[in-house]
Parts: structure tokens; sequence; C-alpha cells
């Protein structure tokens, strides 16, 4: 029997709020790029929740419903299909009474892990976008992503929070080690759904495998018990190292760290996974953008000296024109896809900046001689030459190379 957990949804915690901005940030500009391919949208939110809460926020399906309402009203692309779907194991009822009943939407009682391959069924050839926001970790199988990436569909593209301080706090659990953390509030919200605990049994081990991917975090807690790490190292390291066994099915993972003041820890990892370098680039922009707009509420609107990325790392202009040295400067072989190069260069130094600013740099490079640029349509429509750094699909192409100066 799933815990219901009901005191979640009598107000909108600010973790909430944070993690559906997140959501709704970055699903407006998603779904504009995504129905230009003219394919049908599949969105399902896998642990939806109540659509509303008690103090009248919207919960994640109202706020993705808003923002289909408001692309479909401003789409050009024809004749968009978008579907929604609404799982929930305890709330399939106030979901229906707190959206209501809408064209290609539907709502289904029961547990995503049982549902979410037959609602998949048939969808060869769409845009299929899974939200996946669970209490805890239990229902995070590895296997299900990876079979997800494999899927025949036109793009999948995956928003999860992981919780990775309670995959770190059950991992403990299985390997009978003790965890010592200085914040007292972290595990407020990481309420598991149902209420069996991971135990130092080899039952558990396999299931935290199997939610992990691979027995990797073993070694982790190894080192937090040998105090070669402490806790908090102890989550970084399980967070990077989870999004590495993602990359061996999704092309792109990006992960954000949610933290809502200044210098905390961070209490959930919000974690995008995608095949598809736009995807990619959308995200690094959005996450870029909320934390910009959460460092102005930490901060009180007084500007930083420094900016800082997601990570709470500073991050310089020379830092980062360094990176772009180094990153940019290995293609010399053939051109590629300027997007493509982008999404590979946050993959390998993480979203610490938005991707306008790599590309306003690469014009400099360009400028100085440092990166050859081919553009498709090479000239304007007044004849001059092009000088676009940005691709779109169907019509505007840019492919890079390095000059080897
Ligand atoms: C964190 S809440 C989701 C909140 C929602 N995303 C929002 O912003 O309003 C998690 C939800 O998952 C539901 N749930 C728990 N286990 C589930 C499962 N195995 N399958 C589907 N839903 C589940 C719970 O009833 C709860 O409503």
């Amino acid at each position: 029997m799933s815990k219901k957990n009901d005191d979640f949804f009598k107000e909108k915690k600010p973790w909430s709020e944070v993690k559906d901005q997140l959501l709704g940030c970055y699903f407006k500009p998603y779904l504009l790029k995504i129905l230009q391919t003219k394919k049908p949208v599949v969105y399902v939110d896998c642990f939806a929740g109540k659509g509303k809460f008690e103090d009248g926020n919207p919960g994640s399906p109202l706020i993705a419903l808003g923002i289909i309402d408001e692309c479909l009203a401003s789409t050009n692309t024809g004749a968009p299909q978008i579907s929604t779907t609404f799982i929930d194991v305890n709330y399939a009822e106030d979901l229906k009474r707190n959206i209501g009943i809408r064209n290609n939407s539907r709502i289904v009682s029961g547990k995503y892990e049982e549902q979410i391959t037959e609602i998949l069924k048939g969808k060869t050839g769409c845009n299929v976008f899974l939200y996946i926001d669970p209490y805890g970790i239990k229902a995070l199988k590895y296997s299900m992503f990876n079979r997800f990436a494999k899927g025949a569909y036109n793009s999948i593209e995956l928003l999860i929070n992981m919780n990775s301080f309670g995959f770190i706090r059950e991992a403990c659990h299985a390997l009978s080690v003790k965890l010592e953390l200085d914040d007292p509030n972290l595990f407020d919200d990481l309420i598991e759904y149902a209420p069996a605990k991971m135990d130092a049994s080899k039952k558990s081990i396999e299931d935290l495998n199997e939610i992990a991917g691979g027995d990797y975090w073993q070694a982790i807690i190894q080192d937090l018990k040998a105090n070669k790490i402490d806790g908090y190292q102890a989550e970084e390291l399980f967070a990077a190292q989870y999004c590495q066994e993602l990359m061996r099915c999704f092309k792109f993972v990006l992960n954000m760290p949610l933290r809502i003041k200044q210098g905390q820890r961070p209490k959930y990892r919000m974690i995008h996974a995608t095949n598809h370098q736009d995807g990619c680039l959308l995200m690094v922009d959005n996450i870029c953008n909320r934390w910009e707009a959460w460092h102005e509420v930490q901060n009180a609107g007084q500007m930083s000296l420094f900016e800082e990325d997601a990570n709470n790392q500073i991050v310089n202009e020379s830092e980062i024109e360094a990176k772009m040295m180094s990153f940019f400067s290995r293609l010399h072989g053939n051109y590629v896809s300027l997007h493509m190069a982008l999404a590979y260069f946050f993959m390998q130094y993480g979203p610490l900046c938005k991707s306008g600013v790599i590309k306003q740099k690469l014009k400099d490079f360009e400028k100085r001689g440092l990166l050859l640029v081919e553009r498709d349509p090479k000239t304007t429509p007044t004849g001059r030459p092009a000088a676009f750094m940005d691709e779109k699909t169907n019509q505007k192409k840019v492919m890079i190379k390095w000059a080897n100066k």
C-alpha cells in the first residue's frame, strides 16, 4: 500500500516552487521548438499529485496544461497534436476534480512503473516528454530509463527529480554505515512513498543497484565509511556518477542541484536527459535563467561581485574563454554542427553560462580567425554575408571547425 502523505499538498513549499519553475520555464520553449518537427507530442507526468495544492497554487499538471494552452494559442505549426497523461497512485480523483475534462488528456490511477509501458505503446515517431517527480527513489529504476531511451520515438526527454541524499541515506542503511550530516532539515521533504526502508540485506543492495544502474555507489559508501569523504561529498559523487550512467543511454544529461538559500546544501537534483542537442541547450539556458532569478531572491536583489553557476562555483569570463579554447581547438577535423558542439561543451563543463554567451564568444573567435564557420543560408535576404551564430530547424544551419592557427 502506498503512503499517501497528504500533508505534501496542504501548501506549496519553496522546494516544490523551485522544481515547478524549472519544469514550467523549460516546458514552454521545449514545446515551441518540438512542435516545429510536426510530430505528435506525448507528455506524461508520471507522479502527478493532486493537480493543485490546497492553498490554490498549481501543481505540475496544471502548470503543464497552462503552458500547452498558451503554446497552442500562439504556435503557427499547423494543427499540433499534444496528448497528456497524468499518473498517480493515490490522487486520480483529485486530479479529475482539479484538471477537469480536456481533449487529448487522461488521468491514470495506478503506479508509474506498472502503467508507463502501456501508456507509451503505439507512440512510435512521437516526441515524448516524461516528468518524473516521485517523493523518494524506489520507483526510479535505471533499466526503465534505458528502455525509454531505446524506444523508436522521434525524441525522448526525461526530467527527473532525483532524491540523491535519499539514495545515500538508504545506501548507508544497506551497507550498515552511519551517515552524519550537519543539516538537520535536509531530510524534511525526503519522504518515501512506500513505508519499507532499505536494510542490510542482499535484496536492498540489489534494489539500490537497480535504481543506480550499477554497483558503483557501493565504493562511494565504503569511502564514506573509511572517512575519506563526508556525506555531502558522497552525494555529489553519486549524482555525478549517476549522470555518467544515464549518459550510456542518453547523449546529453544535465544535473541541477536544487537549493533555495545561498550556501545551503542542495536538497534534490533535477536531472534532464535527452538525445537532442537543442533540448540540452534549452535546458542549459533554463538552468542559468532560473539560477539568476533565485540568486537575486537569495541576495535580496543585490548584485553579486562574481558570477556563480548553478553549482555555486564562481565562474569568470577568462575561465570560460580558457575552457572554450581547450574544447573548440580540438574540433580541427571535419566541420561539426554548432549546436551539437555546444551541447557537448556543456556536457564537459556543466551549465556554467547561457549558450548565448558561448555563441557570442565564438563570433569573436571567428573574427580573430580562430574558428571557421559555414552558414546555410550563406547570405541575408538583402544579399549580405550571413553572420548568424544560431541554428533553427529547417531554417538555419551553422557548421564550425577550428582554424588550426
Ligand atoms: C512529489 S509528489 C508529485 C507532485 C507533483 N509533481 C506536483 O508538482 O504537484 C509525488 C506523487 O507521486 C504519487 N506516487 C507515489 N508513488 C507512486 C507511483 N509508484 N506511481 C505513481 N504515483 C505515485 C504520490 O501520490 C504523490 O502524489
